[in-house]
């Protein structure tokens, strides 16, 4: 990627070409066109059934390789729909293994700080238990016992760490908390993310990472990074006159579905041909914002993959990895990840980071700082509404809902999370 020149070409206004079949969801006839119930985004028997058919048996995405830089380099994940707690740890042949967090001797939590929740991360040797000292070396195996002599027909070899099932894709650390997963990690992946194989992510080790509690089902806030149909009305200042469609709506310009997964890709970049009076005065100074630095640095060549839909000029790429991770890729050089973690029914814990190459000068610093502050408004604009929408969704007055050829991706994800609770019945 070639660092950009602005320039002050006015974008006009622009309808994208739709698939041969006309409609974005008429393409994915399995779709249907009809209303979407949202009770999954209410109903306690379903969050239930969510815990057993999704978040025990996908793959999930727990953090990137730069978490454990070293060997002995380890961090701990809560993942609080299962209840399971996870350490993920770099052993000292390099590899990246995952185990449950649990001491095999009076299953106390092995590695936690202050607050046995809270997660932690560090270096060590091995690991060893605050409770009587049984110590595990970084390949889980149990390789200490205080006083052996007093158990009976104790055999070490048994009694290491329990195993999680960990992959690594593209530096990006997924466990599988099912004993025997269904898929690899890639198969599971699937064609299309696999063409972001090559993306240079290990450039973008720079990190800005958010974490919120929010009122609202973890679905609900994924919907509302999967679809652009609302910007308009919710974030006014990020749509300006150029680029609205006649209607004065936003129309994004590919959306595309593979096996769970799914991706949403924009227009751009074209934050310089923007009114002025659609930017905080702060952007136009640090030339960033909402959609990052406004020129890009170098970081190398970037797989096609990243703009499946062959975009022109391509802004961003949103791709929705499934169940709960959101990956978005811009033409500028970064990217942002989300995970939605599930805390109850109507509750859920949000993730951000955005990753940029390391700032080289103090410019970049500030721009990157920038668009780290500006996301956070708008993720803010966001999370505030939808404990409006759990709300009025608790009522339960209403369960049929109408959505438009926008908002593919939400009948997308709902179908996909119904196909999965029905096959785990
Ligand atoms: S519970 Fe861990 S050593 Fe006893
Ligand atoms: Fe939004």
């Amino acid at each position: 990627m070639t660092s950009t020149t602005p320039t002050t070409t006015t974008t006009t206004a622009r309808r994208w070409p739709r698939p041969a079949e006309g409609t974005w969801t008429e393409h994915y006839p399995e779709l249907g066109t009809g209303p979407v119930s949202f009770d999954d985004c209410v109903s306690p028997e379903l969050y239930e059934l969510e815990r057993e058919a999704i978040f025990e048996r996908a793959w999930l995405n727990v953090g990137r390789v730069e978490d454990v830089p070293r060997t002995g380099s380890y961090f701990t994940k809560e993942i609080a729909i299962t209840g399971a707690s996870i350490v993920v740890v770099r052993g000292s042949d390099g590899e990246v293994r995952a185990f449950h967090n649990v001491c095999r001797h009076r299953g106390n939590k092995l590695v936690w700080n202050d607050f046995p929740r809270e997660e932690t991360s560090g270096a060590c040797r091995q690991f060893t238990c605050k409770y009587h000292g049984w110590r595990y070396d970084l390949g889980g195996a149990l390789t200490f016992v205080q006083q052996e002599g007093e158990f009976f027909d104790l055999d070490k070899s048994t009694r290491g760490l329990a195993p999680v099932h960990c992959e690594v894709w593209n530096g990006f650390v997924f466990v599988n908390l099912d004993p025997s997963p269904r898929q690899g990690l890639r198969e599971f992946l699937g064609p299309m993310l696999g063409g972001l194989d090559g993306y240079p992510f290990d450039r973008l080790t720079e990190r800005y990472d958010f974490v919120a509690d929010n009122n609202s089902n973890w679905k609900l806030f994924a919907d509302a990074f999967q679809e652009y149909y609302h910007v308009p009305a919710l974030h006014p200042q990020q749509v300006p006159i150029a680029v609205r469609n006649p209607e004065g709506g936003f129309e994004c310009a590919h959306f595309q579905c593979d096996g769970p997964h799914r991706v949403v890709s924009t227009a751009g970049p074209r934050r310089w041909t923007l009114d002025p009076a659609y930017m905080y005065p702060i952007e136009r100074a640090t030339r960033s914002g909402l959609v990052g630095p406004w020129e890009a640095p170098d970081i190398g060549p970037v797989p096609a993959g990243v703009n499946p839909g062959g975009v022109e000029p391509w802004g961003i790429s949103n791709f929705q990895i499934f169940p709960n991770v959101e990956l978005l890729i811009y033409s500028t050089g970064w990217y942002l990840l989300y995970r939605y973690w599930p805390t109850s029914p109507g509750t859920h814990r949000f993730e951000g980071t955005l990753r940029f190459a390391p700032a080289r000068t103090a410019r970049e610093r500030i721009e990157h700082e920038v668009a780290a502050v500006v996301f956070k408004e708008f993720a803010l604009q966001d999370a505030g509404m939808l404990g409006g929408t759990q709300a009025a969704l608790e009522t339960g007055v209403l369960d049929d809902f109408v959505l438009n050829d926008q908002e593919i991706l939400v009948r997308h994800f709902h179908k996909v999370v119904a196909d999965w609770v029905e096959a785990g019945r």
